[in-house]
């Protein structure tokens, strides 16, 4: 019998991926990738170039197809839905004044959390919709709809071009979507907009099939990137990922709604009608580029040498916030690398580089625990920067608990493909398919790594 297959796509901030899946059993039959452009502000159309580049030549062998998105972009459309300007991204943090405008409009951190899930910070649509209304009221006047970036691709694929649709996971990143009520919030995005806009339709249920494309494929409602990599990896409640991307993402499956009043947890949904609390950072795989350029030598020279230096790199911290940090909000902030002697080498430089980066990671575990009140069930270390030997082998001693490295992947991909195959059934719950091989990495706890970050946190950041 011919086997059914079906097509994941990864539109992420730095390229496209795309995976042709067997339905049934999820093993990866193709993949192939298409770059974006460079920046924190892109043309959308250049990202419908990138799918039509990587996903085109599967489209035609696919029964059903899913896009998973980077969160929170703002895409503005005009009446006859032709883009009104270039996509400001969820790393751009120009609208960090806009946001808390916004939060104090809303009543205060506690309130915003309660409505939205979420404290408002400047990777949020809304805030980014403020920002435009402010900074280019031309444009915002001219905007009659908006969209995340996942939905604009599912547009692209769908035949029927006056349909669009999106899904909760996705749609809770805007900040005029209520995780209290389910719904879109028109009050939020006029508030925001300076009037009201055309939003995409919700999906009605986590594997409903939402349109079709020219070739007959059912298209499923798509999702953001995050909550594809969680269906991707199969994590169930209580199962956190901790992802080493551009962002750095500290994701935990959870029953019930979060709503943190800190913000340091932004309380999503998933994909699976379930929850997503996560912590998410700006600065994390460029922590490792940024080393191994400074330092002058590739990724494996950077591992070696931070594995050749000891816990606590001879009391060396970095405080990796290089680019502004979003969790904890700091979008001014810069990094700081604190407590250098004449003695100090590039191996010590090397390792406080590769353990700023899990103290980040770990900041971003103890606040889902904490937000939760929910230990961690497994953890898992995906993305590029898990790829490093010495985040692999320092982060079980940094965390202090074991951690599970699975088979390198593109899991948002495989989770978009697992929503399609779904989308096929029409099930309750998604197809089980065999989950990826996970190796376990343990190491002796070095507690005091993680005491000196947070001292220097208090000093420099004058936070906790
Ligand atoms: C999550 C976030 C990032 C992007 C990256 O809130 O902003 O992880 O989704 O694509």
């Amino acid at each position: 019998m011919a086997r059914t297959t079906v097509l994941g796509i990864d539109s992420s901030t730095q390229s496209t991926k795309a995976l042709l899946v067997d339905a049934a059993t999820g093993e990866v039959l193709g993949a192939r990738r298409a770059p974006h452009p460079a920046g924190t502000e892109v043309d959308p159309r250049a990202w419908l170039t990138a799918l039509d580049d990587a996903a085109g030549p599967f489209l035609g062998e696919a029964a059903a197809v899913a896009v998973g998105g980077q969160q929170h972009g703002m895409v503005a459309l005009d009446e006859h839905d032709a883009v009104v300007r270039a996509a400001l991204l969820w790393n751009d943090t120009r609208s960090a004044p806009q946001a808390r405008q916004l939060v104090e409009e809303m009543g205060g951190p506690a309130a915003c959390a309660e409505e939205l899930g979420s404290v408002l910070v400047a990777s949020m649509t809304s805030t980014k919709l403020r920002w435009m209304a402010e900074h280019e009221p031309e444009h915002a006047a001219r905007t009659h709809r908006v969209l995340l970036p996942h939905d604009y691709l599912s547009r692209h694929l769908n035949a029927e071009k006056t349909s669009f649709f999106t899904d909760r996971g996705d749609a809770s990143g805007t900040g005029y979507y209520s995780t209290r009520t389910g719904s879109w919030d028109h009050g939020l995005l006029t508030r925001a907009l300076g009037h009201d806009a055309e939003l995409p339709d919700l999906a009605p249920a986590p594997g409903a099939a939402m349109g079709a494309t020219t070739g007959g494929a059912v298209l499923a409602a798509g999702t953001g990137d995050n909550m594809a990599a969680a269906l991707g990896l199969g994590l169930a409640p209580g199962d956190v990922s901790l992802s080493i991307g551009t962002s750095g993402v500290a994701a935990m499956v959870s029953e019930t709604r979060t709503a943190d009043p800190t913000g340091l947890v932004t309380g999503f949904a998933d994909a699976t009608g379930r929850y997503l609390p996560m912590a998410t950072t700006l600065n994390a795989a460029r922590i490792l580029e940024f080393a191994a350029r400074v330092l002058g030598v590739d990724h494996a020279g950077l591992s070696a040498l931070a594995l050749a230096a000891r816990p606590g790199a001879n009391g060396v911290t970095l405080l990796p916030y290089l680019d502004g940090e979003r969790t904890p909000d700091r979008p001014e902030a810069r990094g700081t690398l604190h407590g250098m002697s004449s003695a100090t080498t590039r191996e010590d430089i090397a390792r406080a580089c590769v353990e700023g980066l899990l103290c980040s990671l770990a900041d971003g575990l103890d606040a889902l625990e904490r937000t939760t009140a929910t230990p961690a069930r497994r953890v898992l270390l995906i993305g590029g920067g898990a790829q490093s030997e010495a985040v692999r082998r320092l982060a079980p001693a940094v965390l202090g608990r074991p951690v599970l490295v699975p088979t390198p992947g593109e899991y948002v991909a495989l989770g978009a493909a697992r929503q399609a195959a779904w989308a096929l059934t029409g099930d309750d719950e998604p197809p089980a398919w065999a989950l990826p091989g996970v190796q376990e990495h343990t190491a002796d706890p070095t507690p005091q790594v993680l005491e000196a970050y947070r001292e220097l946190q208090v000093r420099t950041a004058g936070w906790r």
